[in-house]
């Protein structure tokens, strides 16, 4: 992935097929400009390259400057060729071939209205507890690991173990908890950490099916830690509240895997 030009804060134009390049096999991706709603990349993909179906969460527009290839959005095949145009609404099953080497821009757009809905109850509790997550963080996330690796030691093989025993790692995700129960009322304020995060979870292949087992142990550990603080309440707050933030990372990591930026 190449960095082109990555501020939306200036107008610019960019001869686009002098950009163009093949890779041997696979993809070449350059970030054109984006900001915090919207990327536009160019995407070079050498002949005979698959991209398997998947989705995406953002909106999406392919326009195709040269070369040829098919594009199956559900389930219809749509021959790609210069000049055709594409619009992808978030969340269609999408799959391509490339049968010749094939560039296209390729722009993703948030939609505005995909900000998962949280219950004012959910909200107002978690908001509250936020002076107690920030007072106990870190002996809560530090709690949290000790739980998780003793119900699941296979999990510690994707951890920096030096990163939890000089408390590091725990500091981070205490931040990262504060953090979301002080915006949990305007998550895009949590967008610059939640990308952060997404992309190390890439890197050191976090699945979505460990989210309920990070979820269990931070729970756990909030109830130990808190005490009588963790009231009945308290607790089916964060476990709403939990869900929700999974979900953020799980859709961006989903991504992040099939359109890295
Ligand atoms: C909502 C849930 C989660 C939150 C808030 C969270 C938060 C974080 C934070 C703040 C970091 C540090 C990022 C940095 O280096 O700047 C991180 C890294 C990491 N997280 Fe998560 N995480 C969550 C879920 C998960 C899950 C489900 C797993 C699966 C096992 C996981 C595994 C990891 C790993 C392996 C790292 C890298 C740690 C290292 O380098 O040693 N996380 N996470």
């Amino acid at each position: 992935m190449v960095s082109v030009k990555s501020s939306s804060k200036t107008s610019f134009s960019q001869n686009l097929q002098e950009l163009i390049e093949y890779p041997q096999d696979g993809i070449l991706s350059k970030v054109l400009v984006k900001d915090n709603h919207s990327q536009y990349s160019l995407f070079c993909l050498a002949k005979g390259t698959q991209i398997e179906e998947h989705t995406s969460t953002r909106n999406a527009v392919i326009t195709v400057i040269e070369g040829q290839g098919i594009l199956s959005l559900e389930g219809n095949d749509i021959a790609l060729r210069p000049g055709v145009f594409v619009f992808m609404a978030a969340n269609a099953p999408h799959a391509l071939q490339a049968a010749e080497n094939l560039a296209f821009v390729l722009v993703l757009s948030e939609q505005p209205q995909s900000q998962p809905r949280i219950s004012q109850q959910t909200i107002d509790i978690v908001k509250s507890t936020a002076p107690l997550i920030k007072q106990h963080g870190q002996q809560i996330t530090t709690r949290m690991y000790e739980i998780m690796f003793r119900n699941h030691p296979e999990i510690q093989a994707q951890f920096d173990m030096s990163a939890q025993a000089n408390g590091f790692q725990p500091a981070k995700l205490a931040r990262a908890v504060w953090s979301y129960a002080t915006h949990i009322d305007n998550l895009d304020a949590l967008k610059s950490m939640v990308e952060t995060i997404a992309h190390r979870h890439v890197k050191t292949h976090v699945q979505p099916q460990q989210y309920p087992i990070v979820g269990a142990s931070l729970l756990e550990a909030i109830k130990d830690v808190l005490g009588d603080a963790a009231t009945d309440e308290v607790m089916a707050a964060w476990t709403e509240a939990y869900q929700v933030l999974a979900q953020i990372f799980i859709d961006r990591e989903q991504e992040i895997s099939h359109h890295p930026a």
